[in-house]
């Protein structure tokens, strides 16, 4: 492990290599697949974005006397590309709306790395790092943005391109809920996990808290495909998929504080998937006429995005501590 405060932002820098490189190549798989144009392409200048950012981390950490190393990263870990192709739903529209989905949740992702890795340089000295960091943040802020507004339009015509197959509403909303139930069941297995590392913590409680409003969010999602004649499966979702959620292992070797940083990172970009995953099944219900499934959307959603801010707000501490409990920086 890392011993002193440079040696330790190297790292990060490193890790934060890993999960670009991973990006670029996610990003670029996603920009041909499916048949909506206005995604591809977005999806497509993402992973050109994504590849001039990990050249840029690469020839400062160069300057810094650090070499990126071959090892795969926690970051890179995190996000599990590759399964989640061979899982993707069923219409190619559908592929198209899935992977901005993904890609919101990966920009979430990015930003809050860029979070822990400029607040930990500037509590080294290095602003070299803080300011190359901040940088990037913005852009992977302007990807967010974008993804964000052109995700409902996809939403809407992925349901309608359904329809149009000779699907009845009932039938794909009831879809939609069983991957909304699948994914919640499996981020309440992964929150109660975080919440068991973060002892007595301020994060152990906001962890726990969301565990709970989980369980309360796919018992009502699962009333409500009940009402629509469903009935759950035990299918995972594309969404439970697309985390890895046993990243136990690569995170051997990290101290405490860095793993909470890095719970707290998992769990910004989980809130953001549900946030996309949510805004899709409310186009969808909206289309359909189904005021109370898209009222259930709505409002899950919102607690989503209010845990999202509250996951944000503990990133910059956690990762000040991991830096201050260096013995060099005490
Ligand atoms: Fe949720
Ligand atoms: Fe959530």
């Amino acid at each position: 492990m890392a011993k002193t405060v440079q040696e330790r932002i190297n790292h990060y820098l490193e890790d934060t290599i890993g999960a670009e490189r991973n990006f670029e190549k996610a990003l670029r798989t996603f920009g041909k697949t499916g048949e909506q144009t206005t995604v591809q392409s977005l999806l497509s200048s993402a992973s050109a974005k994504a590849k001039t950012q990990h050249e840029r981390l690469e020839a400062l950490l160069k300057t810094r006397g650090g070499s990126p190393s071959e090892s795969k990263t926690i970051l890179a870990e995190m996000l599990a590309f590759t399964p989640l192709s061979a899982q993707l739903g069923q219409g190619a529209a559908e592929k198209n709306t899935q992977h901005l989905m993904v890609t919101f949740a990966a920009a979430a992702a990015e930003m809050a790395m860029y979070e822990s890795l400029a607040t930990a340089a500037a509590e080294g000295r290095a602003l070299d790092v803080v300011s190359l960091a901040r940088t990037l943040q913005g852009e992977e802020r302007d990807d967010y943005a974008q993804v964000w507004d052109i995700l409902p339009q996809s939403a809407a015509a992925s349901f309608q391109a359904e329809l149009e197959k000779g699907k009845s509403a009932e039938e794909v909303l009831a879809r939609y809920l069983e991957d909304a139930i699948a994914a919640e069941k499996s981020f309440e297995t992964q929150l109660l996990g975080f919440s068991e590392e973060s002892e007595g913590s301020t994060v152990q409680a906001l962890f726990r808290q969301h565990a709970e409003e989980t369980k309360q969010q796919y018992t009502q999602l699962t009333q409500r495909l009940e009402e629509l004649g469903g009935s759950t499966s035990t299918i995972k979702s594309f969404l439970a998929h697309m985390f890895n959620l046993a990243p136990k292992i690569a995170q051997i070797g990290h101290d405490k504080f860095e793993r909470q940083t890095q719970d707290l990172m998992m769990a910004y970009a989980v809130e953001n998937a549900e946030v996309a995953m949510y805004e899709s099944l409310a186009q969808a219900a909206r289309l359909a006429g189904d005021g109370r499934t898209h009222e259930l959307a709505r409002q899950i959603q919102q607690q989503e995005k209010q845990t999202a801010e509250k996951v944000w707000a503990q990133i910059a501490p956690a990762a000040r501590r991991a830096i201050q409990a260096v013995p060099e920086a005490a």
